[in-house]
């Protein structure tokens, strides 16, 4: 055996190529091969279990070594026969590379860093939440009693430990009066779910972001002043707007705020049906209950809440026509919206 094992390394350390390789393998492990033979050729019978189990070893240890060092040799050959740059040959650094490519910021994240942004400048805190919340946050502490049609099944998803998907970011707002008291401003930007059917206009997880802001003598008068602040931001110049009348159970008086349709400047269009007008952010002076359940006094504080539609309000921004596109995860749809940031 170490005689085959000698003449073996010998005759490998002479092959120049993966031919001569394999015809060193075929001379030792082919079917007339040096250890092919080897093995055939022992008799074992003669031996005591021992030395069978012994000489069994010793056999299979010497084909793995030489199979081993075949399949080394044989790449070490293909790679000396691999192109190299030699003499007279240059490699040109200036070729491109492979590029990568990279991700894109959301559009959605991108209306929201504004969003922080401009709120941030005006003394506001940027605040979590979460998505999976108590019923108690979501619609008792709103003053929305247990027969509101906003409760229904339809629209709330429930977990089986009796908890929910928030529907609102409104639910922050109790929390936040707890934690920090008043005067307050905060925005709660977040995610929120619902139990809809999902087409161009609507899904079932989107994103909105809430306001708050309680302090002394706080009038619609301030309500609107921000809503303008935030709005001449988004889109870059000022805009028209106008309250309607609005019902949430936690603010009292509600409205809905209005802006003169970007796209067709108030004339009516498809967009707007042809009212001229975009039903925006709905909002309101925060209701006296809701300020009780986080333990301030409404005889002291007022204050305004919104609930803005990040979602609805990057499409409107950016006039994206199908909300599925937001979710789609099609980084091609990310790629068009330039980060104004
Ligand atoms: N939470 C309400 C909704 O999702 C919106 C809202 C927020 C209304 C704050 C008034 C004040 O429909």
């Amino acid at each position: 055996m170490e005689e085959i094992r000698q003449q073996f390394l010998a005759d490998l350390s002479r092959a120049r190529s993966a031919k001569e390789v394999d015809e060193v393998r075929v001379r030792y492990l082919g079917r007339k091969g040096a250890i092919t033979t080897l093995l055939k050729g022992t008799d074992f019978s003669r031996l005591s279990p021992d030395e069978r189990r012994e000489l069994g070893r010793k056999l299979n240890e010497l084909k793995a070594f030489v199979e081993e060092q075949l399949v080394r040799a044989a790449q070490a050959a293909e790679a000396a026969a691999a192109p190299q740059v030699g003499a007279g040959q240059r490699l040109d650094l200036t070729l491109p590379g492979t590029s990568r490519r990279l991700g894109a910021i959301h559009p959605v994240t991108l209306v929201q860093m504004e969003l922080e942004d401009v709120f941030q400048s005006m003394g506001f805190m940027v605040l979590g939440g979460f998505e999976v919340e108590l019923e108690y946050y979501n619609f008792d502490a709103l003053n929305i009693p247990p027969d509101h049609p906003a409760r229904d099944m339809q629209d709330t998803y429930w977990l089986t430990n009796g908890m929910l998907m928030r529907t609102h970011t409104s639910a922050n707002q109790v929390r936040a009066l707890e934690r920090f008291g008043a005067p307050l401003r905060a925005i709660f930007p977040g995610r929120c779910f619902r139990y809809e059917a999902i087409d161009a206009s609507h899904e079932n997880t989107f994103y909105q972001l809430e306001g708050l802001m309680v302090d002394r003598e706080i009038s619609v008068a301030n309500l609107i002043a921000v809503m303008k602040a935030l709005l001449a931001r988004i889109f870059g110049r000022e805009v028209k707007v106008r309250l309607r009348p609005g019902f949430f159970p936690f603010v009292e008086p509600g409205f809905e705020l209005d802006v003169e349709c970007l796209l067709c400047g108030g004339a009516g269009c498809a967009t707007c049906k042809q009212s001229g007008w975009i039903e925006l952010i709905p909002c309101g002076l925060v209701h006296p209950r809701v300020l009780e359940f986080g333990r301030v006094d409404p005889a002291v504080f007022s204050g305004f809440a919104f609930g803005l539609g990040l979602t609805r309000m990057a499409m409107m921004k950016y006039g994206i026509p199908d909300i599925r596109l937001m979710n789609s995860g099609d980084i091609r749809f990310y790629e068009q919206f330039p980060a104004a940031v």
